[in-house]
């Protein structure tokens, strides 16, 4: 029941809105992810990272994608998250993701290059989707100097170039967004991302959503971005929800009784970041 995340991008590039990549960290976080795209008719990408893949296990994280899949009506792609090397993806490939990632972004251009064109071949020939990476995203401080931007900000002639010789469905750009928590205000290059967004022409991934305002998100959709992903600000809801359970009934043990709210935590954040990025609706 699984479609290439491809499918689901191309619309939302064509209409200009987008999808979540929502990361999977254990069964309440695909249910509750789930519950919101389904009730909000909006197409959904799940996202499993190595880590989380390791911590659950991948035939845990096919069967229970596959049990979630079941029965809706909504397209859903199960995609791996930075994707380190080209065994880890095959892996996922062979396990039966409609989608993965190759972040070769640490290494050098030409080696970015060869080494997601070689994941691109593969992929393609059996019919899953491939986002890889250009440019630095993380480092917290908000305070970097033009230099340090123009170094780890993508540059969008070598977008242009990294796509044209790689046949990626998806680019991850680097616009000022970093993983995690944000220790100051983050401030987004949307010049740097209609640039990018005007030479590709095709989808674009904003990586480290969490903490981003939904207005900020809602311009970088504007300019472009079609995939928005999301981690922490879900296991924030969880986990406070979780904490406030405990506060009340210190005495609980019963994991149901803790874990079934911070699952509907979850949902409620998903919804909310669905309406922002506006793809509900869109299923
Ligand atoms: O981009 C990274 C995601 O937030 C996954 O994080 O490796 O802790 O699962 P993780
Ligand atoms: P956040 O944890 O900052 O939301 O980042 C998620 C992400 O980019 C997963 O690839
Ligand atoms: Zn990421
Ligand atoms: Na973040």
């Amino acid at each position: 029941n699984l479609v290439p995340m491809a499918d689901i991008l191309q619309d939302a590039h064509q209409k200009t809105y987008a999808v979540g990549g929502f990361n999977i960290n254990n069964m309440e976080f695909l249910q509750g992810i789930m519950m919101g795209a389904e009730e909000l008719d909006s197409p959904v990408i799940l996202q499993a990272s190595e880590g989380a893949i390791r911590y659950i296990g991948i035939d845990y994280v096919m069967q229970m994608v596959e049990a979630a899949t079941k029965n809706i009506d909504i397209p859903v792609a199960l995609h791996l998250d930075h994707g380190s090397d080209f065994d880890s993806i095959m892996k996922c490939i062979r396990a039966g993701f409609s989608s993965v990632m190759i972040d070769a972004s640490k290494l050098s251009f030409e080696e970015n290059i060869a080494l997601t064109k070689k994941v691109v071949e593969a992929a393609h020939s059996v019919g899953v989707s491939v986002e890889a990476e250009l440019g630095t995203i993380g480092g917290t401080e908000d305070d970097h100097t033009v230099e340090e931007k123009d170094a780890m900000y993508t540059d969008p002639d070598q977008a242009k170039e990294f796509v044209d010789a790689t046949g990626v469905d998806a680019l991850a750009i680097a616009i000022g967004t970093a993983h995690g928590v944000y220790e100051g205000e983050p401030e987004l290059d949307f010049e740097r991302l209609d640039k990018i967004k005007k030479l590709i022409d095709m989808p674009v991934v904003l990586h480290g959503a969490s903490g981003i305002s939904a207005e900020d998100l809602k311009t970088g959709v504007k300019y472009g971005v079609n995939k928005v992903n999301v981690n922490t600000d879900f296991q924030q809801s969880f986990t406070a929800k979780v904490k406030e359970v405990f506060a009340e009934k210190p005495e609980l043990y019963d994991p149901r009784k803790y874990c079934g709210p911070g699952r509907e935590a979850i949902a409620e954040k998903v919804k909310e970041k669905i309406k922002i990025l506006g793809s509900d609706g869109q299923a």
